[in-house]
């Protein structure tokens, strides 16, 4: 008769050592199923004694219930097994820090810098700058306003201090863009096509002025440049900045000591239900001064002016910015208050959009 201690140790360890549910079934049907050893075991009963049955019987039935009950705690063991895999793969750290998101803005005043600077170089121009902190020679004198001018005063010049005995010369926060163009004309000469954008000031403080705000200037200067090529170039612009089929332009005369003659350049609009239309209506908006480059100033540009001539413009880059994003106040441009930056402010992607506004 076989050695039940022996085949117990045989089957306690087969159990044991089944390593998924698929062997573990294997092992069920190898000891306990149909054909398997003990069922096979059982069957010889009928060929025992009446006594040997009984005792060979219950051990048989215990070895059974032996084995039956190792099975059902191998294959809990698996399971849990099992599920501690696949928490520990599908585990999730809800704690970890989110993904960082970009939040700021591009300022709707570097926006329409980029917009205009982009519009401009399709039409030739390159951006010259100059410094904000300019000597009063290039910011008045080299643009024919001499010491008393009354320009001088309308500018609302901040002056900065020189103390005793300091005999540099004056030297003014810049009031105009304009110096760039006595500075442009002398370090690339003529012929020349410029646009310079950048920071002004001047002593002023309304819903429409801040003591510093961007003007962004034009200089083309060519043998034959006249007053059409002005309005040509200042119509494209406008198509193109506004994003409209058809624009009017309506040059005003004026006086700027730097040209001659000088224009101020209005576009005509619509106001009708508190939203401005460009190009459409009754109305008309001043956007900028312009003229034919003064034989002065191209002299302190040292341009000889009996062999070149030009015209010059000058834009108010917040202005401009205003009335193409509908911002009502310009002082909440410079006051970095994060809602409003939020609001009127840019992605990066926003890419100014040139595409077709100077092919028409
Ligand atoms: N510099 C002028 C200003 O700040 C604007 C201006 C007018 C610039 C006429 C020009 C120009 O170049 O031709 O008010």
């Amino acid at each position: 008769m076989t050695d039940l201690a022996t085949l117990r140790t045989a089957w306690l360890d087969r159990v044991a050592d089944a390593a998924d549910p698929a062997a573990l079934e294997e092992v069920r049907l190898a000891a306990l199923g149909k054909k398997g050893e003990v069922a096979l075991m059982m069957r010889e009963l009928g060929r025992m004694t009446p006594e040997e049955r009984q005792t060979r019987g219950a051990e048989l039935n215990r070895l059974k219930d032996e084995i039956d009950a190792a099975l059902r705690a191998r294959r809990l063991a698996l399971e849990d097994a099992a599920l501690d895999a696949r928490l520990k793969g599908e585990w999730l750290d809800v704690t970890l820090p989110a993904r960082p998101r970009p939040r700021g803005t591009i300022h709707p005043v570097s926006q329409v810098t980029e917009e205009v600077t982009a519009i401009f170089a399709d039409m030739g121009f390159s951006v010259a700058e100059g410094p904000q902190v300019e000597s009063d020679w290039f910011n008045f004198d080299a643009l024919n306003i001499p010491p008393e001018h009354p320009a001088r005063q309308e500018h609302d010049t901040f002056f900065m201090a020189r103390a005793e005995g300091d005999d540099r010369p004056p030297h003014v926060l810049r009031t105009h863009t304009s110096p760039v163009q006595i500075r442009a004309m002398q370090e690339l000469g003529a012929p020349l096509r410029v646009i310079c954008p950048g920071r002004v000031y001047r002593m002023d403080m309304d819903q429409t002025h801040t003591p510093m705000f961007h003007q962004v200037e034009g200089l083309a200067i060519g043998r034959d440049i006249s007053m059409a090529n002005l309005k040509w170039t200042l119509e494209e612009f406008c198509r193109a900045f506004f994003e409209v089929e058809e624009v009017e332009l309506r040059f005003r005369a004026s006086h700027f000591p730097f040209t001659e003659p000088s224009a101020e350049v209005d576009i005509r609009c619509d106001w009708s239900g508190g939203q401005l239309k460009i190009g459409v209506g009754e109305s008309w908006l001043e956007i900028l001064g312009s003229g034919m480059v003064h034989p002065k100033v191209l002299e302190a540009g040292g341009v000889d002016p009996s062999q070149w001539q030009g015209f010059a413009f000058g834009m108010g880059i917040d202005r401009i910015a205003m009335l193409k994003y509908g911002i009502p106040d310009l002082r909440a441009f410079f006051e970095s208050d994060l809602r409003w930056l939020r609001h009127y402010g840019f992605a990066a992607g926003d890419v100014p959009s040139i595409e077709g506004g100077l092919s028409r």
